[in-house]
């Protein structure tokens, strides 16, 4: 089954041929075009110049998509789009698009939950190891039932998957994501958006024992997660310094990476457990962070249970995720029902 995905819930434009086969998705192609280094320039997004790059990246990101793959609209079999949660000027772009080329082409049009995209990145097969244990070479989808943990910009979420398509919450964040928190910080420390890739580059070479923030709800009785005052700890330390030295970016940067991802391993864990569970999954753009990566490897090989990650770049923003998605849960609706839902939550 051949699927064109179409993702434009941010600042990403994305495009994405996927195959499905069985249990897992063989990927022909995924062009994302970003417009990050616009938005690194102002220090976070801003919708409007956002959706304006995405109405210009839209037809040649869709039509490279095509042509990398070696395919015609003819050969789809459906067309997947982002439809929520995100930036609403942005969804539209990817949500018309979509419609008018089920409208053309007849296709069925299948609207997919960013979030549960995010998922999906797990069953997507490429040549990265992502299945952390058991250490195998060769690809193997993920086992239900799972416990997931969806960690990006915007959400920061457990979740309890017992087969496809089905999902019970567990916990959110009260306030702040993860990754904002990440992001937030970043900008404390005069770092470009987005800050979490840089933040762990600063973080290894960043002393452990000089800072510690506090590591949110972590004891508490509940799935549920907050990173805001991780950040307004961080804000006190960098009121309390003239200018902030190599160095010290360095050390807070190490401090809230761990802070960050003792509170996210933990969590996870606990909640497997809790449900009786061997398998856990993480996704989003967090995801792609490879020390959060390597702490979970390492403590669920201790504990004999399975962790799957994505593909590094398939943690990020892209439509290969969207397609994927669509694949194991192909529900289409008819064009004119679907519209763009900004607020869409599990
Ligand atoms: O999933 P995503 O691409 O967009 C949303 O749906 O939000 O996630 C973007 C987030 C940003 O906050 C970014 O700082 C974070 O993922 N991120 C990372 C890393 N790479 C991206 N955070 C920590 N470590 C990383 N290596
Ligand atoms: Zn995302």
């Amino acid at each position: 089954m051949t699927i064109l995905g179409i993702e434009t819930s941010c600042d990403e434009t994305g495009a994405a041929i996927i195959e499905g086969e069985k249990e897992s998705v063989k990927l022909l192609s995924n062009i994302v075009a970003s417009s990050l280094a616009m938005h690194a320039q102002t220090g976070g997004i801003i919708p409007e110049r956002a959706a304006r790059e995405q109405v210009k990246f839209m037809l040649p990101v869709l039509k490279e998509a095509l042509q990398k793959a070696d395919k015609t609209l003819d050969d789809l079999d459906g067309i997947a789009v982002t439809y929520g949660p995100g930036l609403i000027g942005s969804l539209l772009v990817g949500v018309e698009t979509a419609k008018t080329l089920a409208y053309v082409t007849k296709k069925p049009l299948i609207p997919v939950n960013h979030m549960v995209g995010h998922i999906y990145a797990n069953w997507i097969n490429t040549s990265e190891k992502q299945n952390f244990s058991p250490r195998t070479s060769h690809f193997l989808p993920p086992t239900f039932p799972a416990v997931v943990l969806v960690v990006s910009g915007g959400h920061t979420d457990l979740l309890l998957m017992k087969k496809h398509g089905e999902f019970q919450l567990l916990g959110g964040t009260r306030d702040d994501a993860a990754g904002e928190a990440y992001d937030k910080i970043g900008r404390l420390l005069g770092l470009p958006y987005p800050a979490g890739p840089r933040i762990e580059q600063l973080a290894k070479e960043g002393n452990p024992k000089r800072f510690r923030f506090p590591r949110p709800l972590l004891h508490e009785d509940t799935f549920e997660f907050s990173f805001s005052g991780l950040k307004t700890a961080v804000l006190r330390e960098v009121q309390k310094m003239k200018t902030i030295d190599e160095a010290t970016c360095r050390d807070i940067a190490r401090a809230t990476q761990d802070a960050i991802c003792e509170v996210l391993v933990k969590k996870t864990l606990r909640a497997a457990k809790d449900h009786g569970v061997n398998t856990i999954m993480i996704s989003g753009g967090v995801a792609a962070s490879q020390t959060l990566r390597e702490n979970f490897s390492l403590l669920t090989s201790h504990l004999s249970l399975q962790f799957f990650a994505p593909a590094k770049n398939l943690c990020t923003d892209n439509a290969a995720m969207i397609a994927s998605a669509a694949y194991f849960n192909f529900k289409p609706v008819p064009w004119p029902e679907v519209t763009a839902d900004p607020e869409l939550y599990f």
